[in-house]
């Protein structure tokens, strides 16, 4: 009953959303979102220039101040990459400069390879920027960023060692070269290094490191865990583990939608057709599970044990609907069904539900995401993430729609 009553609702969202379409002119939509993102950013935006300093915000504190990150966090290219797609999408060049300068403020995040983020941090800020400006000292960048995640390149895994395990709380977990699933984002920046240098080896990294995770990543399912360790002397896999997921053997939400979007990714960058059907098993796990809620924002984790009383995360709700637009371009059966798909999650996130009401929620555009539960860490907050993914999927849709 419970399912039948979650797909007449689902149907019916489709059909108003449908018919609001009709009625009412699209870029009504995308434009509402951009002068709203103007309005939020802006505020930030002057809060930064105010401080004389190059703050990068992530979330808010539980004092609710914002807390800002240096180059090194995986988090410090999102929000640099949020003002580069504000500058796509309005035309204003006068986002132009502080793109810039909040690109180069992480410029350091190049030569980093104590952990495999440097393809988050450097291709949504580096990236953006180089596709936007061709600047060629971006381009640099981008291939010495490049070098630094080869270092973690494990021959005898045949992938990127994500974390380190010598310190922290991931010294505590007997794990020898765990690799996670969000290492697939990293890989964009690996592909863009082939084609921007001729070498490559960056690419032959990338497409070994996809073709691991899709050997050992993912259950019957379609769904993936979140680590799987390896044994860096020969290579077999020693654990099948979470970090952030509820157990194991639950369905971490964010894990979901690094594998939909990197491995659509993958797809893109080397035409191999395993990729997108791995992308689209993943997003069926996701869409058909009994406890995906109404509006399609996941709960953090969808076995989570409090369901419904758990918190929703908005980041991978959006990051999906990024990958989703994408999926929606491809030649496959029912293609226009995932932009419809993305198009009921841009539509929630657009709501006062989950998008800020101009001059709160510490200027981020999103509310509801969450960081690691396990960790106790960003429970219910916005994060920069969850906003850099918005803003590309909204500019995927107005893209999709010639506007
Ligand atoms: N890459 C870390 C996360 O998804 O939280």
């Amino acid at each position: 009953m419970y399912i039948k009553l979650k797909y007449v609702i689902g149907l019916a969202s489709i059909v108003c959303l449908t018919s609001c379409r009709q009625t009412e002119n699209k870029p009504s939509f995308i434009e509402e979102n951009i002068s709203f993102a103007q309005e939020q950013l802006g505020n930030a935006i002057s809060v930064i220039e105010a401080s004389g300093k190059p703050l990068n915000p992530v979330t808010l504190k539980k004092d609710s101040t914002i807390h800002y990150c240096s180059y090194g966090d995986w988090r410090s290219g999102f929000f640099p990459g949020t003002i580069w797609y504000l500058y796509e999408l309005t035309g204003n060049e006068t986002y132009l400069p502080l793109a810039r300068k909040y690109t180069k403020a992480i410029e350091k995040a190049k030569t980093l390879t104590s952990h495999h983020d440097i393809g988050f941090i450097v291709n949504c800020s580096f990236g953006n920027g180089l596709r936007l400006t061709g600047d060629t000292a971006y381009k640099s960048v981008m291939i010495e960023a490049a070098k630094s995640l080869s270092t973690r390149f494990r021959p005898a895994v045949g992938a990127i060692q994500s974390w380190n395990v010598n310190r922290g709380w991931q010294g505590k977990r007997n794990w020898e070269c765990p690799v996670i699933i969000d290492n697939m984002m990293n890989l964009e920046l690996l592909f863009e290094a082939t084609k921007l240098s001729g070498d490559s080896s960056f690419y032959k990294i990338a497409v070994s490191h996809a073709d691991r995770t899709l050997a050992e990543q993912f259950r019957p399912d379609g769904s993936c865990y979140h680590v799987v360790d390896y044994s860096l002397e020969d290579g077999s896999v020693r654990h099948r583990h979470t970090a952030q997921g509820y157990s194991h053997e639950s369905v971490w939400s964010r894990g979901q939608a690094w594998a939909i979007y990197g491995f659509t990714m993958c797809y893109r960058e080397t035409g191999d057709k395993r990729y997108l059907n791995q992308a689209i098993k993943t997003f069926n796990c996701i869409i058909h599970h009994d406890n995906l809620p109404v509006d399609l924002i996941p709960y953090w984790d969808m076995d989570a044990p409090g369901i419904p009383n758990e918190p929703r995360d908005a980041s991978s709700a959006s990051c999906m609907a990024a990958a989703l637009y994408e999926i929606s371009t491809y030649d496959i059966p029912k293609a226009a069904s995932y932009k419809a798909y993305a198009d009921r999650i841009m539509m929630h996130l657009s709501s006062p539900a989950y998008r800020a009401a101009p001059g709160t929620n510490g200027n981020f555009l999103l509310m509801h995401s969450v960081g690691s539960i396990p960790h106790n860490n960003e429970i219910d907050v916005p994060l920069n993430y969850a906003d850099y993914y918005f803003m590309e999927a909204l500019k995927r849709k107005k893209d999709l729609e010639h506007l």
